[in-house]
């Protein structure tokens, strides 16, 4: 049993507006619709778990239905930071005992099937894997405005979603994040907590088309991706 965790709980502030940026419209479909369309395709994913706004759960649900989803979808009320609301999926999908959990962000729409499998794979056979982007940028670190250090463009990877892990992995890397009170909103993506145990994580090779949808010049960007002419 392979579980699918979807954030999508926060408010979408960097974009602003008063509907969260992952009710909005891409070609006239809820970007969460286009994101979890490529989940529910995949056949490795067995479920879906999604942390919503807990306002939004009932009428989410009605919607799920009325777009005919086949797979068993979890509802989950999201947290504070986004690795609250990770947590509490990881913890309300604990009865399906999944066997890997691949958690993606409801606002990267453009994540393939075929870049689900490859993380899924590969965390089959190490315990953790991610998607990332080498960068293309030479990289400096910068206090106060001065440059620290340059570090080696050729190990520089910008991470993305989805991450995938053995479902007893990610537990024990939230557990243990906070146990150390590591605070939430430091926990930006997931592998770092399993970092911080030590546990080897794989990379996978991403694609510049996944973007996150983080401000309003992202959104437009995503409309040339959907249809660029
Ligand atoms: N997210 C979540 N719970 C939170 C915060 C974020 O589930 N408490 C989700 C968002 O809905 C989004 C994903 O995590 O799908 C990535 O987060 P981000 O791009 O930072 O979205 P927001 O937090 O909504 O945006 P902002 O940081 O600009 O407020
Ligand atoms: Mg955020």
């Amino acid at each position: 049993m392979n579980v699918a965790i979807i954030p999508a709980a926060g408010s979408g502030t960097r974009l602003g507006g008063s509907i969260a940026k992952q009710f909005l419209p891409l070609a006239g479909i809820p970007i969460i619709f286009h994101t979890l369309q490529r989940f529910e395709t995949c056949p490795e994913i067995d479920a879906i778990a999604v942390a919503l706004p807990i306002s939004d759960i009932v009428e989410f649900g009605e919607e799920i239905t009325r777009r005919d989803f086949q797979k068993p979808f979890h509802l989950v009320p999201g947290g504070k930071e986004r690795s609250d609301s990770i947590l509490n999926a990881l913890e309300a999908v604990a009865g399906l005992l999944p066997e890997i959990v691949v958690v993606h962000d409801a606002v990267r729409p453009f994540v393939t099937t075929t870049q689900i499998s490859a993380v899924i794979a590969r965390a089959s056979e190490v315990g953790a894997a991610i998607l990332a982007l080498p960068s293309t940028d030479t990289i400096k670190e910068v206090e106060n405005g001065m440059i620290m250090r340059t570090l080696n463009r050729r190990r520089i990877y910008r991470a993305q979603t989805p991450q995938a892990f053995r479902y007893d992995l990610l537990l024990k890397a939230n557990e243990s994040a906070r146990a150390d009170f590591v605070p939430s909103e430091w926990m930006t993506d997931d592998s770092l907590l399993v970092e911080r145990l030590g546990a080897q994580i794989a990379i996978v090779e991403g694609s510049p088309n996944n973007i996150k949808i983080t401000t309003p010049e992202d959104l437009q960007l995503a409309e040339k991706i959907i249809s660029p002419f």
